[in-house]
């Protein structure tokens, strides 16, 4: 099990490059849009390699792997589309591991990468003798649809996968109109936009400190109080945050808004799985089906989604089948529709222990364990 960490302001390079190494090989990956926020990273995740992608100009990635060497504890791998000679001596003498070609199949970048991993392999032991750092699983709750219950769904597997003695992270991230607070009852003293203020001396013990406990031990990055001050949420920003959440929890759920934003794709490219919500109407499903399209168009890889039916027993005539084969992802959870969910909602108790014997409770129980079974998973790997 490796750790990769790409860099490039290039987002949709990093996701493929990503899918591919995830896919193919035993490799993890963080990404980061600049140079900054690698160094930033790379003391707290202690990367085996770190690709500079090729919007890095190659004489400032020369001479940041030149700032690296005295500590060599990285590999570095370079993807550059100027090919000379100079280059190469230039970067090899910064202690570059490889140079390569930028290609649309990305074969060259790969290789590079595994025969820097396998470099890589006894030094990585040397500096952990007792284990690689794991990462929290992160999982994004997703419909560009309102009112299909993301926010339902978020709060009470957030509240159940804390229940199983998982330390949990629910992250609001529909900056603007944010309710997971209301529907938990909490009070919102710090929120996202607090933890923003500090940004520039932010880790992820200090961000520790900006969430809100719920009293089910589920900890709640909650969203900014003011609308108007979802602004400094930037995409960057965000990138940061979960990664850091993912260090000190073993799963980041993230609740998003009803949008294909750059925030809701912020939350998707840092996820591990995107559990889709659809109501079984024709207009919900097809909303899916074209957000799924288009995710897939911008490079998204459509493996990641799972698709959550909520309300699956209205009175419709589709059934989840048919949703499962429209859509084409793989259908997890079916929740009942049920009055006691909105009783919930204005009792600001989540139904998982409100009426934890109903049926939707249950329902949203065995939902939480399929992420938990994810989360196995990683940690498996990892160890
Ligand atoms: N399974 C369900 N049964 C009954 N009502 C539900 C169910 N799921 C959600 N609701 C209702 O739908 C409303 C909208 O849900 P919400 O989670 O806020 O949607 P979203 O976050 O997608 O906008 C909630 O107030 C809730 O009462
Ligand atoms: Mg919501």
């Amino acid at each position: 099990m490796g750790l990769v960490l790409i860099a490039d302001s290039d987002a949709r390079f990093c996701r493929r490059l990503r899918a591919l190494l995830e896919g193919e090989t035993d490799v993890r990956c963080d990404e980061v849009r600049t140079l900054e926020e690698a160094s930033a990273l790379l003391p707290l995740r202690r990367p085996d390699v770190l690709v500079l992608g090729s919007s890095v100009a190659p004489a400032v990635a020369v001479e940041f792997a030149e700032t690296l060497r005295p500590d060599g504890a990285v590999a570095i791998v370079l993807v550059s589309s100027e090919e000379s000679t100079d280059l190469l001596r230039r970067a090899m003498r910064a202690g570059v591991h490889d140079v390569v070609p930028m290609d649309q199949q990305f074969g060259e970048v790969v290789r590079a990468i595994q025969a820097a991993l396998a470099t890589s392999g006894p030094r990585l032991e040397e500096a952990h003798p007792v284990s690689v750092p794991s990462r929290g699983r992160v999982v994004t709750v997703f419909s560009t649809k309102g009112g299909v219950g993301k926010t339902v769904i978020s709060c009470n597997v957030g509240v159940a996968l804390a229940k199983l003695g998982l330390k949990t992270v629910l992250v609001d991230l529909d900056l603007q109109f944010g309710d997971v607070g209301i529907m938990l009852d909490l009070v919102p003293e710090r929120t996202i936009f607090e933890a923003i203020q500090s940004f520039d001396r932010l880790d992820a013990e200090m961000l520790r400190g900006f969430l809100t406990p719920h009293s089910s031990g589920l900890q709640v990055l909650l969203a900014p109080v003011h609308p108007e001050d979802a602004e400094v949420v930037t995409v960057n920003r965000i990138n940061a945050i979960i990664s850091l959440l993912s260090q000190i929890a073993d799963v980041v759920v993230i609740d998003t808004s009803a949008a294909l934003d750059d925030v809701v794709l912020a939350a998707i490219d840092n996820s591990d799985a995107v559990y889709a919500v659809a109501t079984m109407d024709v207009a919900s499903i097809k909303n899916v089906r074209v957000s799924l399209q288009k995710l897939a168009q911008m490079g998204y890889d459509n493996g990641l989604i799972r698709l959550v039916i909520n309300r699956a027993d209205s009175k419709v005539w589709l059934d989840p089948g048919e949703a499962e084969r429209t859509i084409n992802a793989p259908v997890v959870a079916e929740l009942p529709s049920d009055r006691l969910v909105p009783r919930s909602v204005n009792r600001g108790i989540p139904v998982v222990l409100d009426a934890p014997r109903s049926g939707v409770a249950h329902a949203l129980g065995d939902l939480a364990k399929n992420i938990a079974a994810g989360c196995e998973e990683v940690s498996s790997s990892v160890a």
